[in-house]
């Protein structure tokens, strides 16, 4: 890893700060600086315990000060660190906004609320410098200081996310953990955990055990994208139990950080029916004889439309809300995408179940599953969100709850559609914020998948679509990138993928930035050279702005690429 040279902050605090704060100043004629050293104390007032915390824990860490509580009879003779909450702190106001004001001798963070202190902590860690995210210090007795100024800030969106793929590629618990490190980190404030899929079940379920120890587990995997002939011969899997979620849901909420869990229903169940076959279509195909799949694509093997299945999923879903409480996760994503209907058309079963229902085509059957899980989800006070194809069979019409929410992945449409029905809608178009596709073109890139999205073409990512008037586009609540992760095998593949992007994408999930054509790439630029240094800090395996690294190539091992533009739809 690069090696960070000490260097006297410049004047302006924001040099370097990503996401972009709102406003800057006064900054005080003459330059100047706050000192932190052993003599620092924190006062903590109440409700900012959790940030003091934190502070102490990462920030301490890296910087070998204990930054203790100034009730803790310290002598007080050095700087303070002061932590309020004060909701009239900016002129933006809520619970996510902060001003951070420092003169000589006083760090002083207000917040609109906990988070928004939060993030003041955060911004505060950035004005330290990259060796602020070590988890130890490289240089005892080395100087610390915050450059003096006032930034007032506030987020532009209330939903700043990442969804990230556990069920393609198990991630171990150590490396969540990390990942809701490296969302603080940027501001992001939700988690979009998704934790089943044809490849993989990742939840332990008390009551279906099978879910885990046969639906977490297959023998080979598809090694590259699905047109290549290789495969990786070793088992593949992993888990969660019940206590390492409530872990990593713990966590992410001490980072002020919401969960929203996945279980992706009807379709991508393959690995919920190679436990329990019964769910599957057995009319059709003996489903006995399926494995949790090893390769990609959209498998034709669905959820079957039975009460067995509705009861068996009830049960998953009363075991999840026990486990993502409903404070940090008003949400809970029932999937709905890519649910092929080929096995529903020949099913004597299932054409049964829609005759009796008075459906007439196997999209209403579809839209039937996710009405009965976002009445059942309403009625135990959660929000149901779904991908777009949940719109399909007339959802809409036929009386989704005013709370259910869409994630718009096939581009805008989906989210404008369900925005002008008055519902709430994440915009996360793959043309845009699809972090698995590759990040620039080449034969270098590893495993190469979709189009070429680069850092700038992030950055000008616009998430509320023009078409929307001022009402309904109070709708998107905000924004997510999506990490599917079927050409990344582990975390360092994840990094390559993500970063430097995501720097990017906190950006324009934070910041009021102009529209796109309009936005200073250049300047974003800028901040990233100081960006780097913080990644390089925290270990993160980013794609150098030069290209991949010789061990971060794959060469031989073929992706799918896509030519050409993406589709704006
Ligand atoms: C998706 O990318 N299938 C939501």
């Amino acid at each position: 890893m690069r090696t960070y040279e000490m260097r006297a902050h410049e004047m302006d605090p924001t040099p370097h700060l990503i996401p972009r704060p709102v406003r800057t100043g006064p900054v005080p004629s003459g330059a100047g600086s706050c000192r932190l050293d052993g003599e620092t104390v924190v006062e903590a007032g109440p409700g900012t315990e959790g940030v003091a915390r934190w502070l102490r824990t990462a920030v301490g860490a890296a910087t070998g000060l204990p930054l203790a509580d100034s009730a803790s009879g310290t002598s007080g003779s050095g700087s303070r660190i002061v932590l309020a909450i004060d909701p009239g702190t900016v002129p933006e106001a809520g619970p996510e906004a902060y001003r951070i004001a420092v003169d000589a001798r006083t760090v002083r963070i207000d917040g609109g609320g906990p988070a928004g202190v939060f993030w003041g902590a955060q911004t505060l860690r950035q004005l330290l410098g990259p060796d602020a995210y070590r988890a130890a210090p490289v240089a005892p007795g080395r100087e610390w200081t915050v450059p003096l100024g006032v930034i007032e800030d506030a987020p532009r969106f209330t939903w700043r996310g990442l969804m990230l793929d556990v069920s393609r590629h198990f991630m171990p618990k150590d490396g969540v953990l990390r990942y809701l490190d490296l969302l603080a980190a940027h501001k992001l404030n939700v988690f979009h955990f998704h934790l089943t899929d044809d490849q993989g079940w990742r939840v332990e379920i008390k009551r279906h055990p099978r879910l885990t120890e046969a639906g977490a587990w297959r023998s080979r995997t598809k090694w590259g994208h699905r047109a290549s002939e290789l495969w990786d011969e070793k088992p593949h899997g992993g888990y969660y139990t019940q206590d390492d979620i409530r872990e990593i849901v713990a966590y992410a909420a001490e980072r002020h950080i919401g969960v929203v869990p996945e279980i992706d229903i009807p379709g991508h169940s393959q690995a919920a029916i190679a436990a329990y076959p019964e769910l599957g279509n057995t009319d059709v195909i003996d489903t006995t004889s399926l494995s949790v799949w090893d390769t990609w694509g959209i498998t034709a093997n669905v959820l079957a439309p039975t009460d067995n299945t509705l009861r068996f999923y009830e049960g998953v879903f009363e075991e999840l809300l026990g486990l993502f409480p409903a404070a940090t996760s008003p949400f809970i994503h029932i999937g709905g995408d890519e649910c092929l209907k080929d096995q529903w058309r020949q099913s004597p079963a299932a054409q049964a179940r829609m005759r009796d229902l008075g459906l007439t085509d196997e999209d209403q059957l579809q839209s039937w599953f996710i009405r009965h899980f976002d009445r059942w989800l309403t009625a135990r006070g959660r929000r149901l969100i779904g991908w777009d194809e949940i719109l399909e069979g007339g959802t809409m019409e036929s009386g989704l709850t005013a709370g259910a929410a869409v994630s718009s992945w096939r581009g805008y449409a989906g989210g404008i559609a369900a925005a002008r029905a008055g519902h709430d809608v994440v915009m996360c178009p793959e043309q845009h914020v699809y972090l698995d596709h590759r990040q620039a073109a080449g034969e270098d890139e590893p495993m190469p998948i979709g189009y070429v999205r680069t850092l700038e073409d992030v950055y000008r990512f616009e998430p509320v679509p023009a078409q929307l008037t001022e009402e309904e586009a109070a709708h998107v609540l905000g924004t997510q990138a999506n990490v599917w992760t079927e050409v990344m095998q582990d975390a360092a593949r994840v990094d390559y993928q993500v970063f430097p992007r995501l720097a990017a994408f906190a950006e324009v999930a934070w910041s009021s930035l102009p529209a796109p054509a309009e936005r200073d790439f250049a300047d974003f630029e800028r901040r990233m050279a100081e960006h780097y240094l913080r990644l390089d800090a925290l270990g993160v395996a980013y794609r150098p702005p030069g290209g991949p690294l010789p061990w971060q190539r794959r060469p031989g091992v073929p992706g799918r690429p896509i030519e050409g533009s993406p589709p704006n739809v």
